[in-house]
């Protein structure tokens, strides 16, 4: 395969380090908002001091992924993504570009939300759980903004994981069916020698 077919070794790491990452949120999200909901129909098992930590790891890793998606972005819209194979039907191409154009807004869209939501609870918030280190607040404090940014927060997950399956799907019928080489393009250890 020729190297203008294939991503650069910095699109390629950033791809399967935000894709950890996002995935892990999702569920690490659900658990944190779980333990929180218990907290406040008054379950006495549940330490206040450990929910607040949880969330603030929640935040700072969540702020590392929009940092590193506005990363990939400027390197996604400075270094062109190897051409699609020729093969494929024009609704293909349409649906692999715009899956990959809403990737990038969610990747930075979530964060986004979850950063309003925070800021207009009101409640402080700290990076990597430390005192010395508060996050910035967006906006005021709103209750209505807090309901409606985490609504959108919380649908966002879904988002992901419907556009995730889509990929998923594509990237296997790519690799099994129509045998064009598209996943190696990403994937390192399948990339064609030589
Ligand atoms: C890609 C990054 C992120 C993902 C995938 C993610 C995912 C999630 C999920 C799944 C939930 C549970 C929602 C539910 O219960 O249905 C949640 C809650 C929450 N997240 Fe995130 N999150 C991300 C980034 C952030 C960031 C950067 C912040 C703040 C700086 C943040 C703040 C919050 C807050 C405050 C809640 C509770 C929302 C509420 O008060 O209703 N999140 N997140």
């Amino acid at each position: 395969m020729e190297p203008n077919n294939r991503y650069t070794t910095v699109a390629i790491s950033l791809h399967w380090l935000i894709a950890i990452l996002i995935v892990g949120m999702i569920f690490f999200g659900w658990q944190a908002d779980d333990l929180r909901e218990a907290l406040f129909a008054g379950d006495p098992s549940i330490d206040p001091q450990q929910v607040a930590m949880l969330f603030n790891w929640h935040k700072t890793v969540g702020l590392l992924i929009l940092v590193l998606s506005v990363v990939r972005l400027v390197w996604r819209l400075t270094h062109p993504a190897p051409p699609l194979p020729a093969g494929m039907a024009r609704w293909e191409k349409f649906a692999a570009t715009a899956t990959h154009w809403a990737f990038y807004a969610v990747m930075i869209g979530m964060p986004l939300g979850g950063w309003v939501a925070a800021s207009a609870s009101g409640l402080p918030s700290y990076l990597l759980n430390m005192e010395a280190l508060p996050i910035p607040s967006l906006v005021g404090e709103s209750e209505a903004l807090h309901a409606a940014s985490g609504w959108a927060h919380s649908k966002g997950a879904w988002a992901i994981l419907v556009l995730l399956g889509l990929h998923i799907i594509a990237a296997l019928k790519h690799h099994f069916v129509d045998r064009d080489g598209v996943l190696s393009r990403m994937i390192i250890i399948l990339r064609p020698r030589g």
